[in-house]
């Protein structure tokens, strides 16, 4: 299997758990836009067993190779990005979770998760889209989890499966900005993150970055079906370095506040 058929195959679990992404998709086709993947996000938790290098194994195996580390200190969360030599190939980022820095509850609650994992889950790619290991889910504890970590719940409830896509704008033809596409977007009635400012990174920092609020879609739990922030759509324009190079890197303060787009309170308001 080729790599882009792995991306075909993310995408198609992507967008049927995310109906809006799936709409924005096809509302910029429409428009005219070619749609050019700048990167892919996915989540996990530090545990050994899956944490980001365990994750980065499927990419690697497709040539990619580890490009730069990220600190996201109040979040508790850490990540790698990572890049092909096909400078077509769209970017990984892989972000985990801290869970030493939480509570033994919140611990405790990863380990039962992560224990249900069969051990031969990692010898396949399907693994990236097998959503959880660890049904049925509890709402009460999607709660306790929440209240500890917008990211540790969002784990719970969806586990393994693209966080987000993200559209390059440099590749687009009639939105030339970052900001464009999110004028466009707010005309369609599509919620747009805020935190941080629609926009996030400036020129200076060689990247800008806007995203979707997570949809809110039914997830069952054993209380009954709660409707829940799942994934967004993210959209990057990449400006040269003074090398003259496009900027391949993320943007720590911007990726701190894009990770805020699957946020419960936050998509309320
Ligand atoms: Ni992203």
């Amino acid at each position: 299997m080729s790599y882009q058929a792995l991306f075909t195959t993310l995408w198609q679990d992507y967008a049927k758990r995310n109906p809006h992404a799936d709409k924005v998709h096809h509302l910029l086709i429409a428009q005219g836009e070619k749609i050019v993947n700048d990167h892919i996000a996915l989540r996990t938790f530090n545990h050994s067993k899956i944490n980001v290098d365990q994750l980065a194994q499927f990419f690697i195996a497709y040539g990619y190779k580890e490009k730069g580390k990220y600190d996201f200190p109040v979040k508790k969360l850490f990540a790698k990005h990572y890049e092909h030599s096909d400078p077509n190939a769209p970017k990984i980022f892989i972000s985990e979770l801290l869970t030493e820095k939480f509570s033994p509850e919140l611990q405790a609650t990863v380990t039962t998760c992560v224990n249900k994992i069969p051990d031969n889950a990692l010898h396949s790619e399907n693994f990236l889209t097998a959503g959880t290991f660890w049904q049925p889910l509890s709402y009460s504890i999607y709660k306790k989890l929440l209240a500890e970590s917008e990211y540790a719940a969002w784990m719970y409830a969806f586990g393994f499966c693209t966080n987000h896509f993200t559209v390059n704008v440099n590749a687009f033809d009639e939105f030339k900005e970052v900001s464009d596409v999110n004028t466009f977007l707010l005309e369609h009635q599509f919620k747009l993150n805020t935190s941080g400012g629609l926009v996030k990174g400036t020129p200076a920092n060689y990247l800008e970055q806007s995203s979707t609020l997570a949809e809110e879609v039914p997830v069952k739990f054993i209380e009954g079906t709660y409707h829940i922030p799942s994934c967004y759509y993210e959209f990057a324009k990449r400006y040269p370095m003074p090398n003259g190079k496009l900027y391949s890197g993320f943007v720590a303060a911007s990726a701190d506040k894009i990770f805020e787009s699957t946020d419960v309170g936050k998509s309320k308001s």
